[in-house]
């Protein structure tokens, strides 16, 4: 009896014993998924991951205005890696831009938004680091920034200047308290998208205009500058709040969940470093986070308050097709742009963005448009829609003149209300873009 009593406690303790591990390890499993889900939403592979390198092994030039700067191996090798940090160390880089020498990041390195995540999710991205990135061993490169910008001190009063600080200093403090951060304690869903874009998401690091000391001129919406635009390699990362006009404004929530989703949306397609969000982050988020951030986008305020929608008008589309405008920007459409975008200016849904009223269009700083002719663009595949379509350069076709000119007109055509295009700023990102331009006719310029 005794014995018997003996065994089955034994079995019994060996049995929870088991059960106690297993049910630790689904902890982990949880935890790690979790991780992997949120280092996606935060995007670490853009800059961590090298063109053809391995995952997260740094070495990705990112080029900044005092140089270019190389973002570090963050695999868990422990010697070349942050295979030696303590989840204190991985927060501190991560929400304060501290390494762990103790030296401060170049703000390159979105620690400004991070600073917004919750010690929990910290954790999470943390233990998949740790346990589910594979360690490579690869030396993180010297910077290229010349001396004395080289100096990392002067970035401590940076920090200490535009860097919140996340209400909960440390890991070491209760990380699985509820401090810090905008994360909602409802489940309203404006409050998960402003914890996104604020923070993981770190959307404002693009779409947030920059102030003297290159810092985001806000970091949530306290002022109307928050997500109202900004130029990033040599592309308008354009306003995202209320406006009718150039903003979000008559964007439903639909299509901005879908847009981020897809990369398309009926009338408008991902480009330049947008293209790139698309495919490596937004595509992979769960519907719920993207009808969050969706929903926390529609509620920022128009940054112009009296700014009009566009009435749709049919002048420009009426005299292409009976030929009575032959300015030569409505020529250079017609030989060059309507076969996709058509004289209408509708584009074809899903297929070719429409260029008639769209918020892309009517930015009053026409860096975009500019660059996207010269050069072209391919729009994303994803996995909700793999087929994606292309628009050549015109950098080899068309003169400086003529891409000014084709774009007036794009911009004052089919309801559009935005300013000319001068020729000297196509030439300018024309020489920014190395794109050489058309043989014959560049001699007569
Ligand atoms: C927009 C680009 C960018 C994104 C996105 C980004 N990082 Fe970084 N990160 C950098 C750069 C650049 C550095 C190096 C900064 C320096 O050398 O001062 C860096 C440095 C770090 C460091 C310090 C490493 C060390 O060697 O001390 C850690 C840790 C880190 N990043 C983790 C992450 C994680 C985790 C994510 C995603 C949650 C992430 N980063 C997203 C650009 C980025
Ligand atoms: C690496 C820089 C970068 C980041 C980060 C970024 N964007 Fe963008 N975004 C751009 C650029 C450039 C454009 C303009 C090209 C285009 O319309 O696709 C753009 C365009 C958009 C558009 C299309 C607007 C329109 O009117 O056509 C939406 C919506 C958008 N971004 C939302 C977001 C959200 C939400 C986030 C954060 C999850 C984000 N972006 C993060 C660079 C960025
Ligand atoms: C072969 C078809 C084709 C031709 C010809 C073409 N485009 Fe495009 N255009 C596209 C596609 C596809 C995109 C989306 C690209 C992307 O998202 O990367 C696009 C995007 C654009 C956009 C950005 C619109 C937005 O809201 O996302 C503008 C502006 C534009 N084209 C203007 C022009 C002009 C001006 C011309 C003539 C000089 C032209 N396109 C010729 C196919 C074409």
């Amino acid at each position: 009896m005794t014995n018997y009593i003996r065994f089955t406690v034994a079995s019994l303790t060996l049995a929870l014993a088991g059960w106690c591990t297993q049910a630790a390890a689904g902890a982990d499993t949880t935890r790690i998924e979790k991780g992997r889900y949120l280092a996606t939403v935060a995007d670490c592979a853009a800059c961590h991951t090298a063109k053809g390198g391995k995952p997260f092994a740094g070495g990705r030039g990112i080029a900044s205005p005092v140089g270019t700067i190389y973002s570090t191996n963050i695999t868990p090798d422990p010697r070349t890696g942050i295979g030696g940090y303590t989840l204190a160390d991985f927060d501190r880089a991560l929400r304060r831009g501290i390494a762990k020498d103790g030296t401060t990041l170049y703000p390159a390195m979105p620690y400004v938004s991070y600073s917004k995540v919750t010690p929990q999710d910290v954790q999470a991205l943390y233990a998949y680091f740790m346990h589910a990135v594979a360690p490579v061993e690869q030396a993180n490169k010297a910077e290229g920034i010349r001396w004395p910008l080289s100096m990392r001190w002067p970035l401590r009063f940076w920090r200490m200047a535009f860097a919140p600080r996340p209400v909960q200093a440390s890991a070491d403090d209760n990380m699985d308290g509820n401090a810090n951060t905008s994360e909602p304690a409802s489940d309203d869903p404006v409050l998960r998208g402003r914890y996104l874009v604020e923070g993981l998401a770190h959307c404002g690091t693009c779409h947030t205009p920059r102030g003297f000391a290159l810092q985001e001129k806000a970091l949530s919406d306290t002022t109307k500058t928050y997500l109202s635009g900004a130029v990033v390699d040599g592309y308008l990362a354009k306003n995202l709040r209320g406006d009718p006009k150039n903003g979000l404004g008559t964007w439903s929530a639909d299509d901005i969940a879908a847009f981020l989703k897809r990369g398309r949306s009926d009338d408008a397609a991902a480009f330049g470093g947008m293209a790139e969000v698309v495919a490596h982050s937004t595509q992979y988020m769960s519907d719920a986070d993207l009808a969050a951030i969706a929903a926390y986008l529609k509620s920022l305020s128009p940054l112009d308050p009296n700014g009009d929608a566009l009435m749709a008008d049919d002048t420009a589309a009426t005299a292409l097709r009976s030929g009575a405008d032959r300015s030569n920007g409505a020529l250079t459409f017609v030989d060059n742009c309507a076969a996709c975008h058509r004289t209408s200016g509708a584009g074809y849904d899903d297929t070719f963005p429409k260029l008639a009223r769209s918020s892309v269009v009517n930015s009053d700083n026409a860096a975009s448009l500019i660059r996207i002719v010269l050069l072209g663009s391919e729009m994303p595949s994803t996995q909700a829609a793999p087929t994606h379509y292309a628009m050549p350069g015109f950098a080899a076709r068309l003169t400086d003149r003529d891409i000014a000119d084709v774009l007036t007109f794009v911009r004052a055509s089919w309801g559009n209300h935005a300013p000319a295009v001068k020729a000297a700023d196509v030439a300018k990102a024309r020489a920014a873009a190395h794109a050489a331009p058309p043989p014959r006719r560049a001699e007569n310029e």
